[in-house]
């Protein structure tokens, strides 16, 4: 596990999410920013493999676009019944501007 810079604060806008790939990491991660917090989920819905990247984020729960399975940015947990399995989530930080995630 390394902490790896995948974006700038200013890439992120409040309630929506971008999608990164981390260096030595294939599958891409969607990082999002709530309420002025960051997190990064595992870019992939439970339910069909939606990025939940372009998904929006609301009380920090974001709601997948293509069919509405909600996770919890904090934990990656579930809700619901279309949410087939909690999504992964990694540990965020901020260092001089950038996000980092540990992958
Ligand atoms: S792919 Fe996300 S709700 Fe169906």
């Amino acid at each position: 596990m390394a902490w790896q810079k995948v974006a700038k604060l200013t890439d992120v806008k409040d309630g929506h999410g971008i999608s990164v790939v981390a260096p030595g990491r294939k599958k891409p991660i969607a990082v999002f920013c709530c309420n002025g917090q960051f997190f990064a989920l595992a870019d992939e819905c439970s339910h069909a493999y939606a990025p939940l990247s372009e998904s929006d984020v609301e009380n920090f729960i974001v709601t997948c676009r293509w069919h509405g399975a909600q996770f919890d940015v904090r934990s990656g947990k579930g809700i619901g019944t279309l949410a087939y399995a909690d999504v992964r989530s990694f540990p965020v930080r901020i260092e001089d501007g950038s996000i980092e995630v540990e992958v």
